[in-house]
């Protein structure tokens, strides 16, 4: 096994691990019933890995392929007057997540040894075991009311989970001087990271869909207006600009500004978050002592059959030369490098990083990891789309968002991803 060393039966650090993930009894899968989940025995099981972990189970399951859903599957399937959708949704979530969560098992086991012993990396490998077994052994879904358990299971994991890509970003930052192989670690994140995307917005769309909301289905805004996005992060992030530095750049918006198309704003306001929280450290980095005149950070929106463009234009002096091609790596930041007290305890960014808190994530400090441009990356991926940068040395940045529709008619014939 990948996790443990040569010496592992007289290396301390195996053996503890060994002891952690033993193998006990396997679980049978829809043998429980709603009072299972409320007995003693549940509540110890969620408790702790080290009293149910079963490594045959999980590589069963990882040996199935995962059933990935078209975005207009889950808009046109996400209403009947009967419900029934909410038992179609959860059963196929019943059988689908294990499957993901597996895969993400299998990840971490491939880790370098040393990495995947950092006791952060290992604390998410945990989480990810702990997720596996509760939706594996969980009482089948078959009515309104296993149902309602099921769901009220996922939304306690939901919960749980929000730290994880805190949680990776400070492991991997750790362990960087245990890192040969940069493109192994790259390739783990990115999964990971997409993975995770994919879990989370599928789970939050079947709980959306309990709470009807007007021009929602699930968590698809069926009027997503780029425009209200945009103003709710600017007025959000030029908070936290001013309460760090003093000011903020102002934000002109430009483009298609009225138009409207379904979409799932949670992922959108990560990406643009991110980027637009680097646009704005830049800006106001690049002019200390001249606030007065700093120049504006650009968004132009444009829209058309196939996909919708976000740039995010700033003059905040661009990256340099040697630095450009590192800044999509993850745990890469020029966070640290700068002499200012206040900026080197957290900075600006520490908190401009909650624009996924409101979308459900971490609001915890993940400026100065490196992750914004990593992660933005791999969910544009994940949906379809991409992040292009552009930058003039001495000038600034341009950032290119490019996402694809869930609904134009070439993704309805040709997907253009699936979550
Ligand atoms: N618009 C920009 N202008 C100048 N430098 C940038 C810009 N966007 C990103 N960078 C550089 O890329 C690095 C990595 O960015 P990111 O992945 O968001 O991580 P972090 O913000 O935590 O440093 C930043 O530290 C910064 O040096
Ligand atoms: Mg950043």
């Amino acid at each position: 096994m990948a996790f443990f060393c040569k010496q592992q039966r007289t290396c301390y650090r195996c053996v503890n691990l060994m002891y952690r993930l033993r193998p006990t009894t396997p679980l049978t899968r829809g043998m429980m019933d709603e009072t299972y989940f409320k007995s003693k025995e549940y509540r110890e099981r969620t408790s702790s890995v080290t009293s149910f972990y079963d490594q045959s189970a999980i590589d069963q399951v990882a040996a199935k392929p995962s059933v990935r859903l078209t975005p207009s599957s889950l808009l046109y399937g996400g209403h009947s007057h009967d419900k029934s959708h909410l038992l179609r949704s959860a059963q196929y979530l019943y059988k689908e997540l294990p499957v993901r969560l597996a895969h993400r098992i299998e990840g971490f086991r491939n880790l370098p040894f040393i990495v995947g012993c950092n006791s952060t990396i290992l604390k998410v490998h945990e989480m990810y075991i702990l997720a596996f077994h509760t939706l594996y052994g969980h009482g089948k879904v078959m009515d309104m009311e296993s149902e309602k358990v099921y769901s009220e299971t996922l939304a306690t994991l939901l919960d749980q989970h929000k730290d994880v890509i805190t949680l990776l970003a400070q492991g991997f930052s750790e362990s960087r001087k245990h890192i040969k192989d940069e493109q192994l670690i790259q390739a783990f994140l990115d999964r990971t990271l997409k993975s995770r995307l994919g879990i989370r917005v599928l789970a939050q769309h079947h709980l959306a869909m309990h709470n009807e909301q007007s021009n929602h289905v699930g968590i698809i805004d069926v009027s997503f207006t780029p425009r209200v996005l945009l103003e709710s992060s600017v007025e959000f992030l030029s908070k936290l600009c001013r309460d760090r530095y003093g000011c903020a750049p102002n934000v002109q918006l430009l483009g298609h500004m009225s138009v409207q198309f379904p979409y799932m704003p949670q992922p959108v306001e990560y990406i643009v978050g991110e980027v637009m929280k680097n646009a704005m450290r830049a800006t106001v980095e690049k002019n200390r002592g001249n606030y007065s005149n700093i120049p504006d950070v650009v968004v132009t929106v444009a829209n058309n059959n196939t996909d919708f463009i976000i740039k995010v234009s700033d003059r905040g002096g661009g990256i340099p030369h040697d630095i450009v091609d590192k800044v999509w790596n993850y745990n890469y930041t020029t966070a640290y490098s700068l002499t200012d007290d206040q900026e080197q305890t957290g900075g600006i960014f520490g908190e401009v990083m909650s624009p996924a808190g409101r979308a459900g994530e971490s609001v915890s400090r993940m400026h100065g990891y490196g992750f914004g441009l990593p992660t933005a990356r791999a969910y544009a991926e994940f949906l379809g789309g991409r992040i292009t940068l552009e930058t003039m040395q001495g000038i600034g940045t341009d950032v290119y968002i490019r996402l694809s529709h869930i609904d134009s008619i070439s993704s309805i014939n040709k997907p253009n991803f699936r979550i």
